[in-house]
């Protein structure tokens, strides 16, 4: 079967399309067809060897994905072929068949096409966790989102609107900030053009920012978390921007605020029903329109470089799929 493979750590380029053996489905494990694959930026990091998980050689990037159960292995009661499915491999999803562990997925709701079920899972998913748990976000809270066009920043927007917060959408142009005035945000900052810190003092008030969605870091973090309001929440996503900033304690204490670390990843290996139960509101609501789960394009796998060239590029509005 076909499969886009890493043989060597590198930029997109490296990535060749070949062909693997089918895959088998081991004990607790289920091989599905794949429909759609959803790209994420940090399958530009795992294919450069600066991902915190480090695969054998050679391996597919692709972390989500959505498609057809086509057998089962020793054990699996809850799935059967035929059935349609989503959810998360971490890698190894962009080729015609994954083999993929039953704790990873759920069956699509229905009403959600393939391509929607395919990118919904980290982003959206990582969203809900960031808001819900570690948050704690409330109604009417201010929340500010940095890189608010881009997956998880488009997903939080949404969500963020969703549970009835006032929503301001942070990023480098202004079609970016437009596209994220259409799915929900009420205000918006261009910090290419503005001051973030001058922009949160104008929009958050004398009472601040209760709440910041941070998956850029690098020279924003820190105006961010210095326009916190009292007992305000920061939350550390990411650091799309490269630079994994160092912010001062000083600023924690003197706003009873709170630092609050995003691990998606962890999150669904530790407490598997409490990811399945989410993944399956979030995909009613997408398939309710509630959530848009905006998709920018769909390439073939011969064309993941240019994909991954895109996202690298700080080219993409929502996201990216592959269609192998
Ligand atoms: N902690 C977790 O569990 C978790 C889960 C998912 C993702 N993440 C992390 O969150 C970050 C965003 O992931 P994503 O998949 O949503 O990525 P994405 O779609 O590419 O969005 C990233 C956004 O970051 C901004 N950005 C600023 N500087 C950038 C640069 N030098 N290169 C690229 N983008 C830059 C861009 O917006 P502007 O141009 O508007 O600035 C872009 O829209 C990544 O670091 C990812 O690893 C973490």
């Amino acid at each position: 079967m076909k499969a886009i493979l890493c043989h060597r750590y590198g930029p997109p380029d490296t990535l060749e399309l070949g062909d693997i053996p089918e895959p088998v489905a081991g004990p607790g494990e289920v091989v599905a067809k794949v429909e759609a694959v959803g790209l994420n930026f940090f399958d530009t990091l795992i294919i450069a060897g600066k991902y915190q998980t480090k695969p054998p050689f050679p391996f597919s990037p692709g972390g989500e994905f959505s498609g057809v159960v086509e057998s089962v292995g020793a054990g699996v009661t809850e799935f059967a072929p035929g059935d349609r499915v989503m959810g998360y491999t971490n890698y190894n999803a962009a080729r015609e068949r994954t083999a993929v562990p039953v704790d990873n997925i759920v069956k699509i709701a229905a009403g959600l096409d393939f391509d929607r079920a395919a990118a919904l899972t980290i982003i959206y998913g990582t969203a809900y966790h960031a808001l819900v748990h570690r948050a704690q976000l409330r109604p009417h809270e201010t929340l500010a989102v940095l890189g608010a066009s881009g997956g998880v920043g488009l997903a939080t927007v949404e969500l963020g609107h969703l549970m009835g917060a006032r929503v301001i959408a942070c990023a480098s142009t202004d079609d970016k900030l437009a596209f994220a005035r259409a799915h929900g945000a009420d205000e918006v900052v261009n910090y290419e053009r503005e001051d973030l810190r001058d922009a949160f003092k104008r929009l958050g008030g004398e009472h601040g920012i209760d709440v910041v969605f941070d998956p850029v870091g690098g020279p924003y973090s820190e105006p961010a978390l210095r326009s916190l309001a009292w007992q305000g929440r920061h939350l550390v996503v990411g650091f799309a921007a490269g630079e994994i900033p160092k912010l001062p304690l000083n600023l924690v204490l003197l706003k009873g605020c709170a630092v609050l670390g995003v691990f998606w990843g962890q999150w669904v290996r530790r407490d598997t029903a409490a990811y399945k139960a989410a993944i399956e509101q979030l995909a009613k609501w997408c398939a309710d329109g509630k959530l848009s789960c905006h998709i920018q394009h769909v390439y073939p796998l011969a064309e993941t470089p240019q994909a991954l060239k895109a996202l690298a590029d700080r080219k993409v509005m929502g996201k990216l799929l592959l269609r192998p």
